[in-house]
Parts: C-alpha cells; structure tokens; sequence
C-alpha cells in the first residue's frame, strides 16, 4: 500500500499555524464550539479547503466539509476523513486539528499524485466535539448520525447564555444543507491518542477497535447558607460537604471498580462563596466513563442510590440533569484489520485499543463503517497545553490514514 507520502512540511506548518489561532489574552488556546476564536479556525481551515480545490460545503449544525469529487467517481458513497477543531479552555494544539488537517493532506497528496479513487473523499471538522461550551459533546457528528434532533442542537443554550444556532449564524457558519446529506461509505478519524498506552507499549500506531460509554450529569444541591462561625457541625445543610462528599465517593468506586471505570468532577460552583458562610448551593458536573456498558449502568445506579442517602444525611435537596449518554462502541473490524497491516506495511509497531476520550468517530459509526487510528501522546497528556506528540509521530500517523484512504477509496 505505501508507496506515496505525505508532505510533512505542510502538515506540521498547518497544525503550528492552526494552533496559534485562538489565543486569548494570556496566550491560552481557547477555541469554544461557535465562539469567535472559533471562527478564526474555521476560516483559517475553509481557506486551506478552498486552496485544495475542494468543494466546501457547511450544514445546518456547523459542520465543515471539504469534498474532492474527481471525475468519473461519480455518486457514489464518499469516503469521510476528519474530526474537529474546536477545543477546550487551555487546549493543546493536536485535540482533533490533527485529524482534519491529516485528512486535507490525505487528500491533497491523492490528488497531486494523480490517484483515480472508485468514490469522492471528503474531509469534515465536526462542530462542538468538545462539549465544554454547549451540551451534548460531539453534537455535529451527532445530529449526523441522526442521534439527536438538529432544532433541538442549534437551541443548546451554551454555559455563557447564548443559543448554538445563534452563535452559529453569527460567526457565518449556519449552514443550508440538511445535516446527513452526506451518508460517508465509511469514515476513518486521525488522532492523538490522549492517553499513556502507546507511548508505555513503546508503539507507533493505535489501531483503535472500541471506544469507552460515557455519561454526563449535572447536579445542583441545595442546602441553607448560614453563618460559619455560630453554626454548630449538626445543625447544618451544607451542600459544599455533600458535593464533596460526592466527589470522594466517585472517586472510591472508580478505584474499586473491576471495570475501568474513571470519573471526574471536572466543574463546580458554590452559592453564595463567601469565606464565611455555608453554601447554600453546590453546582458541580460528573464526567462517569468505562468501556463495559453493564459496569457503566451498574455506577450510574449506585451514585443515584449515594444521592438518596447523602440527602437524608447531610439534609440537602439534590437533583440531577442528565447531559449526555453514549453507549460504548465497536468499530469496523476490517478496518481495524487494514490499519494493522498498513503499520506492518510501513514497518511500524501497532496494537488494538479502546479509546478512552470521545470521537465523532463514536457517532459515524452508527451510519458507516468507522474506525481510528492513534498516534503516542507524550507523558499521555491532554486537554493542557502541554500535550505533545512528536513530529515524526505524527506523519507516521497520517501516512497510515493515506494508505487507508487508498485502499478504502481503491478504484474499483
Ligand atoms: C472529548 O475530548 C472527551 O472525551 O471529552
Ligand atoms: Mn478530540
Ligand atoms: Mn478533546
């Protein structure tokens, strides 16, 4: 399969370039899903797209598509390449940029190379993957997938008070095709690991054959604000102990759980936080993951029955918003299979994995077969500036998707 490259030069510039769009005031990446940072990427991405010749198009949710239809391919299924760029608050640089980017150079070098694929090959950057500005996460693959309503998306009202489908408009990214009017013949997504596994392995290539359930809540406990220093211990409803008190015990499940079941309270605000009085109110996220569906009810069932005793103890009130519940997924076999043997090909190491962050490549595999491919992050660090993969990490990577684009968009 491997007898034509990418240009490693323009990768690696685009994805420094890319990375420094979206900077805010003290230099941290912060490119929220619709947010004018956002916009920037975006523009940045469709001007490479456009560069590309490729025919972009953007759908009603947002997402970007850049389609290569050569001649004589005709209409037949597109192959999908991509991912997202939006990101978290103080990103790195690789989150999903490294995926649409590898897939545009896919393409780019399939067509200077003069390669007649049997169907078009299209490069897609998904809106909100992230899922840190507006809820549910990876919403653009989503409503693709035919997940979730896109009226129901585009209402989203985001953590600064403003609608989705508004933000959208505004940033000139609410577009007119129906989301799915593209139905991929398959999809293929590049990406960082985010985790330890390959680079403790001492291994090149993930061959990526499941990824983990994952379930988001909100809760917001309410007790009574009271003074600090008259309050005695036992006459108090503290609802910053209580969510405390649900913190440590995520934690002390997830450490006992057979499973790998990881869980994280990754926000939290208290009312009215004040150094001298007892929250009234404690509003805080979960973030519960494991890869096996059973053990992931079997947690959600148990911290619902924590709630119930934590209310009777500590004399709270406590309520729970579900924000977003994903099953875990198996990807395509054969494509699994095909990523191996491109590694064998090009001589490099791979395993099979489970992923533990969400993908868009999760929802795509709901309309076509879908699968991924990852690449070592150093230390296994991610969603922090610090993340790092090294560049000839990441064109080993992308010269893994160009063989599979190949052998996937093959002529027939
Ligand atoms: C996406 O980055 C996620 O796994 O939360
Ligand atoms: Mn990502
Ligand atoms: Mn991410």
């Amino acid at each position: 399969m491997s007898n034509y490259s990418i240009d490693a030069e323009r990768l690696l510039l685009r994805i420094r370039t890319l990375g420094a769009i979206g900077r805010d005031s003290d230099g941290r990446l912060v490119r929220l899903a619709a947010s004018d940072a956002d916009k920037l990427g975006r523009d940045q991405l469709v001007s490479w797209l456009k560069g590309a010749d490729l025919d972009v198009v953007v759908d009603r949710i947002g997402n970007i598509f850049g389609i290569w239809k050569p001649e004589g391919a005709g209409d037949q299924q597109p192959l999908l390449l991509g991912s997202h760029i939006d990101t978290v608050i103080d990103a790195g640089i690789y989150d999903g940029c490294y995926g649409v980017l590898s897939a545009l150079e896919v393409i780019e070098t399939l067509k200077t190379a003069g390669f007649q694929p049997s169907r078009p090959i299209a490069v897609v950057a998904f809106t909100n993957e992230e899922g840190v500005r507006f809820v549910p996460d990876m919403v653009g693959s989503l409503v693709t997938a035919g997940g979730f309503d896109v009226d129901e998306a585009l209402a989203a009202v985001g953590i600064d008070g403003r609608r989705l489908g508004e933000e959208l408009a505004r940033i000139g990214y609410a577009g007119a095709e129906e989301p799915g009017f593209l139905r991929p013949h398959a999809y293929l997504e590049l990406h960082i690991e985010q985790g330890p596994v390959l680079e403790r392995e001492n291994i090149s290539i993930g061959a990526v054959e499941s990824l983990q359930g994952i379930s988001w809540q909100r809760v917001t406990i309410d007790g009574q604000a009271n003074h600090a220093g008259t309050t005695p211990i036992s006459m108090r409803r503290d609802a910053g102990l209580a969510a405390a008190r649900v913190i440590t015990f995520l934690r002390d499940r997830a450490k006992a759980s057979k499973s790998r079941t990881v869980a994280t309270v990754g926000t939290i605000r208290f009312e009215p936080n004040a150094i001298n009085v007892i929250p009234s109110r404690a509003t805080f996220t979960i973030d519960l993951r494991d890869p096996n569906e059973d053990s992931l009810q079997e947690q959600e069932a148990a911290l619902s029955a924590f709630f119930d005793s934590l209310s009777e103890e500590e004399h709270v009130t406590i309520s729970v918003e579900r924000l977003a519940r994903f099953q875990p997924v198996q990807f395509d076999q054969r494509i699994v299979a095909l990523i191996e043997q491109a590694a064998r090909d090009r001589g490099l190491t791979s395993m099979r994995m489970t992923s533990g962050a969400g993908h868009d490549a999760q929802m795509i595999a709901r309309i076509a077969p879908t699968a991924m491919i990852f690449v070592p992050s150093v230390g296994g660090v991610s969603h922090n500036p610090k993340e790092f993969t090294p560049d000839a990490a990441l064109v080993a990577g992308a010269n893994i998707l160009l063989d599979l684009a190949r052998e996937v968009a093959a002529p027939l």
